[in-house]
């Protein structure tokens, strides 16, 4: 991935986080760019990982636990064999689609994206796969598919649907995509409404910043309610903030301080989410009947 633009793409990222703007696409193009966090492998990763069974002094303890928080996702949905076509929305680099090819031996699974840049990078990642041929990917909003009704086995996203405009809208896009029966699993943020004037402040400050919509920050109630209004049957709901925020955060405290600075903003806006709002953080798993 091309990294000697980094840091005008910041400059340019950080324009338009204080401009406020609001156009997906390219923010999400920006940041898919800048805003990765390599692991020692040199492996792209934008998500917090699980780390129940990762120390953080590990040896690439990053990566192992972005791949155990794909494995806890993959095993939620109960991937196998006989899965035809698996979607996953909001790829990020497709190491999720690449993952869930060779770990669960699913037979095509296609990655969903609104950032051309990580596309790029998803299919460069793919490429160097056994199952190559069985990982896809497509450019659009996980809340307006280019996918026909009744495609897909499964629907996973990971640490994604946070961001989607808003989220109900991608539960109703993939009730409709997955066939009947189908299944969906999700590892995601949950904002709880603010309580106090500091969290209704550091919540506008991170929805405009990290391109959150505001829409989507609400209590967990809402949240199944709105899973049930679509249409979905929840079968289980729980928080794993624990292992993924709380531990990845002891990782962070883990890293000399060399490997801090080298990491930079890109470490910085990952961990903002999470230091300065009480986030929740949830795997869970729903059909359609
Ligand atoms: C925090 S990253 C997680 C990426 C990936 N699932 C992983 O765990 O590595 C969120 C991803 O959602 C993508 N995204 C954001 N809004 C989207 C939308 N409306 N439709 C599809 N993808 C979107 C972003 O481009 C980014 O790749």
């Amino acid at each position: 991935m091309e990294t000697a633009h980094i840091p005008k793409q910041w400059m340019r990222w950080i324009q338009m986080m204080m401009r406020g703007d609001r156009d997906s696409a390219t923010q999400y193009d920006l940041r898919g760019n800048v805003a990765l966090t390599r692991t020692d492998a040199g492996i792209p990763t934008m998500n917090f990982g699980y780390w129940r069974d990762v120390a953080p002094t590990a040896k690439d303890a990053l990566w192992a636990a972005t791949q155990a928080l794909f494995q806890l996702v993959g095993e939620t949905a109960a991937l196998s064999e006989r899965d035809a076509m698996v979607l996953d929305a909001g790829c990020g680099f497709g190491t999720n689609a690449r993952y869930l090819a060779e770990t669960f031996g699913v037979q095509r699974v296609v990655g969903l994206n609104v950032s051309s840049l990580q596309l790029e990078a998803c299919r460069q990642i793919a490429r160097g796969s056994v199952r190559a041929a069985a990982i896809n990917f497509a450019r659009g909003s996980a809340t307006c598919m280019p996918f026909a009704d009744a495609t897909f086995d499964k629907v996973v996203s990971v640490e994604a649907a946070f961001h989607f405009p808003p989220r109900q809208q991608f539960f109703a896009e993939a009730f409709r995509v997955l066939r009947p029966g189908g299944t969906l699993a999700l590892a995601d943020l949950v904002g709880p409404a603010p309580q106090n004037t500091w969290q209704r402040t550091a919540i506008a400050m991170l929805c405009r910043a990290l391109q959150i919509p505001h829409e989507n920050i609400y209590d967990l109630d809402v949240y199944r309610q709105q899973l049930a209004d679509c249409g979905f049957v929840l079968c289980e709901l729980r928080s794993i903030r624990e292992d993924v925020l709380t531990r990845y955060q002891h990782w962070l405290f883990h890293q000399p301080v060399g490997k801090l600075l080298s990491l930079g903003m890109p470490m910085m806006m990952s961990s903002a989410p999470f230091l300065l709002y009480p986030w929740d953080y949830i795997c869970l798993k729903a059909i359609k009947r």
